[in-house]
């Protein structure tokens, strides 16, 4: 299996509940390896430009509210196989479908308060890291 990066988004409500710790253990105990991380609150426009592919619906204007609603955390994450394994890790959207012991499951109130985001492919995995990070900034980039 190939080796892969996702971006995982620490979101506002995870960095409220004092839960970075406790996720960022469960993501590094799965086997994830951390190569980027920062903390930082997006303004409003940074949030639609993130989400830009959901803009035509209608919880668009509650989830950017929300991500711009104070800090989050992003990650760039690596891994085999680490899209599909993420999204294993952290389950459905919608917590109240999320699969037992998932990190939604055990953390997330809500559908649009839901801890925490993971890339759906390899090339918006790319895009996304991309969207916080200079490549200089992760890690494994690094020459020494
Ligand atoms: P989506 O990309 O469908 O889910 P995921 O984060 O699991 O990849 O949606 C992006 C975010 O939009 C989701 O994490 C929370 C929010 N959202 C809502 O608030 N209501 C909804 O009905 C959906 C589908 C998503």
């Amino acid at each position: 299996m190939a080796t892969e990066r996702t971006l995982a988004i620490l979101k506002p409500d995870c960095v409220r509940k004092e839960l970075i710790g406790t996720v960022l253990a469960r993501i590094q105990d799965a086997g994830f390896a951390v190569r980027a991380l920062k903390m930082i609150t997006l303004s409003k426009r940074e949030a639609e430009g993130f989400y830009a592919v959901h803009e035509d619906k209608p919880f668009f204007d509650e989830l950017t509210d929300f991500m711009s609603s104070g800090p989050c955390v992003p990650v760039v994450l690596e891994k085999e196989n680490a899209i599909a394994d993420f999204r294993t890790l952290i389950g459905a959207t919608n917590p109240d479908e999320a699969d037992e012991g998932t990190i939604r499951a055990d953390f997330a109130d809500s559908i649009s308060t839901n801890i925490v985001h993971g890339s759906d492919s390899v090339g918006n995995g790319q895009k996304e890291a991309s969207y916080f990070f200079a490549e200089h900034e992760i890690v494994a980039n690094r020459a020494a």
